[in-house]
């Protein structure tokens, strides 16, 4: 997967005078069935969180609430996403590095899934990153 293959997909907003109303549908509103949700809130000032690629998982986030920012590496090309609307989310497909940071201090970044945690499909060493998506392209 290359930087291309990230994008920012809007929200489907069901809200009405009551207020707003959002929804988020697997393999219909992104693109892979959700199996895991996690948030990521209170993280301390100036901390990046992230920094491994995953081999199998894709992922979708989303903050719902403050703002962030997630720089996407492919091995040769990097892209850097500002998370600050509820509106629209990030799709990070498998074998992607990434880096979240810049957490406002109410920040609560939902991130979506296709797979259940496995800390064997992480790669955390950048060198490591890079030779293997040297790999890929072979
Ligand atoms: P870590 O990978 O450092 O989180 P981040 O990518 O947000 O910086 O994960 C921190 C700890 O939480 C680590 O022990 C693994 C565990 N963890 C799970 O058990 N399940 C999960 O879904 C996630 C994301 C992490």
């Amino acid at each position: 997967m290359k930087i291309k293959d990230c994008r920012l997909i809007s929200i489907s907003e069901k809200g009405d005078d009551r207020g707003r109303l959002m929804v988020v549908e697997g393999s219909k509103d992104i693109p892979f069935n959700i199996q895991r949700i996690f948030y990521i809130c209170e993280t301390v000032n100036g901390v990046s969180r992230g920094n491994h690629a995953n081999k199998k998982s894709s992922f979708f986030f989303l903050s719902i609430k403050g703002s962030c920012k997630i720089k996407v590496f492919d091995g040769e090309d990097y892209r850097e996403f500002i998370l600050e609307e509820t509106s629209e989310g990030l799709y990070v497909p498998k074998n992607l590095w990434k880096s979240m940071y810049d957490f406002s201090k109410d920040s609560i970044l939902l991130v979506f899934s296709d797979e259940n945690y496995n800390d064997e499909e992480y790669i955390r060493d950048i060198n490591e990153y890079i030779k293997f998506t040297q790999t890929l392209t072979l």
